[in-house]
């Protein structure tokens, strides 16, 4: 049995972790957002699970954009940091955990969900921020090995957000169901309402944000319910990245206990949302 101990969503917008890789967080237009994080980064310094797992989207980095997998699995020992034009992000590489990776492949196939594997992969700012967001200073090694799961949310038809939901769900039984006592944190991560380019570039939509903050802890059902169509109406073209926050919340349990939330705009053009969840609370009552 393998415990899932907690889920984290997070933005992943690459600027963030250019003002970690730059020491720009003390400025004055970046000070809030990490103070924000702050007492999330506390928590999870306290609570370091043996495996992660992160849901992530490429964004043609590590991907040739020609071929985009709906689902995909990493099965690798290690996987680098990409380079997105720009070199290499000074972070550590991801230590991966295939034994794991294929236990969740095998138990997701044969629940209906077939994903593309991965044996080599670079993780773009889709993966990296995200790690800089739980863990601004990794040293030599991000604090366990993470496996990641990655969701098509730049080519149209995008997976529905039930979808991603039923998969996290499947993703939980294929944890719970993996030998030896284990205890793994879930990422799901990108949004929050951000639309990069077009006649709606810029666009933020902070009531639905705040709604989504709310809904994902205590009714992820109706955030399940929203079609691709409604979710880029009222996110943006790139806040659909949000259907990955459903593939974490899947995989925890129907109740929770929220550690942090926070919520800043704009970090970039983009509304960067975090929300840490406790997923024992349900298994200590
Ligand atoms: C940006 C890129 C992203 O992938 C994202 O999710 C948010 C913002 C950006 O380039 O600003
Ligand atoms: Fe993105």
């Amino acid at each position: 049995m393998s415990d899932v101990i907690w889920g984290l969503a997070t933005s992943h917008v690459p600027s963030i972790g250019a003002a970690m890789d730059r020491g720009m967080t003390d400025q004055p237009v970046w000070a809030p957002l990490f103070e924000g994080y702050q007492p999330a980064r506390d928590w999870l310094a306290q609570n370091i699970p043996d495996v992660a797992i992160l849901v992530y989207n490429d964004h043609a980095n590590g991907v040739d954009p020609d071929i985009v997998p709906t689902f995909a699995i990493g099965a690798a020992e290690r996987y680098r940091v990409a380079d997105e034009g720009f070199g290499r992000r000074a972070v550590p590489d991801v230590v991966g955990d295939p034994d794991l990776s294929f236990h969740l492949l095998h138990n997701l196939v044969d629940e209906g969900f077939d994903l593309t594997i991965f044996q080599e992969l670079d993780v773009d700012h889709g993966f990296t921020v995200p790690l800089s967001v739980w863990t601004p200073d990794p040293g030599d090694a991000w604090p366990c090995p993470v496996i990641p799961i990655m969701v098509n949310v730049i080519r149209y038809p995008q997976p529905t957000a039930a979808r991603c939901y039923e998969l996290g769900k499947a993703l939980g039984r294929a944890i719970a169901s993996y030998q030896g006592a284990r205890t793994v944190g879930i990422l799901g991560t990108g949004g929050m309402s951000h639309q990069l380019a077009g006649s709606r570039a810029g666009f933020i939509n902070v009531d639905f944000d705040l709604m989504f903050l709310e809904s994902i802890e205590k009714d992820p059902e109706k955030l399940a319910s929203l079609s691709r169509e409604e979710l880029i109406r009222q996110a943006g073209s790139e806040g659909i990245e949000l259907i990955m926050w459903l593939v974490m919340r899947g995989a925890l349990s129907e109740q929770v206990a929220n550690v942090h939330t926070a919520y800043h705009v704009p970090a970039s053009n983009t509304a960067a949302g975090l929300a840490l969840f406790d997923n024992r609370v349900a298994q200590t009552d």
